[in-house]
């Protein structure tokens, strides 16, 4: 099984990706968040510069729906050395999705057609796509392989969900079969956050052999672990990963403690689950107003709570 670290904006930064390899690792590709400006910002930037992503294998997103702007980043990202690159065709907030980005672009398949053939014509890189499976209805999926079918992709990832799912609606994994008849790399992506997620998606179709996690990684990064019937449940490790995430926030961020203490902070939104009875310190650590708060706080949670 090939496991790849999901885009996540805000989260699966350059940062957390080097500092995830080294205390973890396990992880194929890590796919970073979308890249939405022509000329990259200086964020975007640091974000895919190859001497802040040395030692793992990254494949850098785009979020866009004109070709000129696409094959602009292309361009940068090939100059720095990349060989592919992957068209973000799931994001489905609502500002994204009215300008018919991300998942709004599934809802314009015949501008989607063209500016894919055009891409495919010109871009100097290896194209994969991230979909989800239309915007309102399932049967707009059958419209989308169509389109898909006509291009090389590189490999597809597919999100089992419509635009109009969000996250929270239930994943729709039964669709996720149709895509085999393009007879390329597929990678499934939707809710793998335990063993038995996995389970279950792997009984719906036997053949899955490439995984993308997403919000169960960054709740466990010992999930793959967990997956290989090997879970240390390291205190200690996890204690020592954050404590170099936050160093390095603070020393490469900029921005000074109150952008750190934001990034910390946003990671307890998904690993609170993990320490069933630390509840309130977790609630401390997610009300923290000064990094000194927050360190408080998540000393008293790893020297009082067991980890799930
Ligand atoms: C906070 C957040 C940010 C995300 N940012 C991106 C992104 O930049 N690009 C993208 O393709 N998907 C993005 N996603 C979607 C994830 O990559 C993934 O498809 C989704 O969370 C489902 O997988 P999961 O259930 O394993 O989390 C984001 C999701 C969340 C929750």
């Amino acid at each position: 099984m090939i496991y790849d670290m999901a885009p996540m904006e805000g989260i699966t930064t350059y940062i957390y990706r080097t500092t995830f390899a080294k205390y973890y690792g396990g992880i194929t590709h890590y796919y970073t968040p979308f890249l939405a400006s022509m000329n990259l910002s200086s964020r975007e930037r640091n974000d895919v510069l190859p001497e802040h992503n040395t030692g793992i294998t990254v494949i850098p997103q785009i979020l866009s729906n004109k070709p000129d702007e696409f094959l602009a980043i292309s361009k940068t990202l090939k100059d720095y050395g990349y060989d592919m690159v992957n068209l973000n065709l799931g994001c489905p907030s609502g500002t994204v999705v009215s300008k018919h980005r991300g998942s709004g672009f599934l809802a314009v398949p015949d501008e989607l057609d063209l500016f894919l053939s055009e891409i495919f014509e010109k871009c100097p890189l290896k194209i994969s796509i991230k979909t989800r499976l239309g915007i309102q209805d399932e049967a707009e999926w059958e419209t989308i392989l169509k389109i898909y079918e006509k291009y090389p992709l590189a490999e597809l990832i597919i999100h089992t969900r419509l635009q109009k799912d969000f996250y929270k609606l239930p994943a729709r994994p039964h669709l996720f079969q149709a895509a085999h008849r393009l007879g390329i790399p597929l990678c499934y992506n939707g809710d793998i956050d335990s063993a038995d997620a996995l389970c279950q998606v792997t009984h719906t179709d036997t053949s899955i052999d490439r995984v993308m996690l997403g919000r169960g990684l960054i709740a466990d990064p010992e999930l793959i672990e967990v997956f290989q019937g090997n879970a240390p449940r390291d205190k200690e490790r996890l204690r020592q990963f954050l404590a170099t995430l936050c160093e390095r926030y603070i020393s490469e961020m900029g921005g000074g403690d109150r952008n750190t203490l934001y990034k910390m902070k946003e990671l307890w939104v998904y690993m609170g689950a993990h320490f069933p009875d630390g509840e309130r310190y977790v609630k401390k650590i997610k009300k923290a107003s000064r990094l000194s708060e927050y360190e408080s706080a998540l000393n008293t949670l790893f020297s009082t709570c067991e980890m799930k």
